[in-house]
């Protein structure tokens, strides 16, 4: 598909999902979100991303982790996803979260500054994966942290097992849970997965 339009797809998709995906996938995606911040540890005074952040449930953890001295950025293709991620932080008084609309493979970022990257289930979604790791892992300080989870299937899954899916058997589908070490770029497990 032309990488334009699929782009579109997406932004103008979940700026109309956004509402109904807050709402009905919260409860069945907290498990995985659990699971990838407890791989990724956010620490306390940290700069972390969040890259198609959708409603926020993560960024919002993620800014309690970090708590007043750290900062999260949430970013989105969707304005309706950034709207209901700024909204839902303020709720909670989150003012170390905020949130942005922006494309994952061109990041309006600067090199470097950020200690950790997650993404959760966004990048299967780019019509150019790769670019999005490339900018993901560009704006990582050296030693900085990635950790994204991506449909998949049950045979490619790597890292962390997600428990609350594996218990339910015969799935296809399944999060796979992409871990880098420090350092390097998770491209390579990608390439092994195929498109
Ligand atoms: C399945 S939702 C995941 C939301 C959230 N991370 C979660 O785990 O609940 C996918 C998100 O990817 C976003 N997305 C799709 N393409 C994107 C792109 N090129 N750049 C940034 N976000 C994108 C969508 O707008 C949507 O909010």
């Amino acid at each position: 598909m032309d990488q334009h339009l699929q782009r579109r797809i997406q932004r103008y998709g979940w700026d109309r999902a956004a509402e109904a995906y807050a709402h009905h996938w919260h409860r069945p995606l907290a498990g995985l979100q659990r699971e990838l911040l407890a791989l990724a540890a956010p620490a306390a005074s940290e700069a972390v991303l969040d890259v198609a952040c959708g409603p926020g449930a993560m960024a919002a953890a993620a800014a309690r982790a970090v708590g007043s001295a750290g900062r999260v950025l949430g970013i989105d293709l969707s304005e309706a996803m950034v709207q209901a991620a700024s909204r839902h932080a303020a709720e909670l008084g989150l003012d170390q979260a905020s949130f942005a609309r922006m494309d994952a493979e061109r990041l309006a970022l600067p090199d470097a500054s950020f200690d950790l990257a997650l993404c959760s289930l966004g990048l299967m979604y780019l019509p150019d994966p790769e670019a999005g790791l490339r900018e993901l892992c560009r704006v990582l300080r050296p030693g900085g942290r990635a950790v994204l989870a991506v449909w998949g299937e049950r045979a490619l899954r790597l890292g962390a097992a997600v428990r609350h899916r594996r218990r339910r058997g015969a799935q296809r589908g399944l999060p796979a849970v992409l871990r880098s070490r420090p350092g390097r770029c998770a491209g390579a497990p990608l390439r092994r997965g195929g498109p």
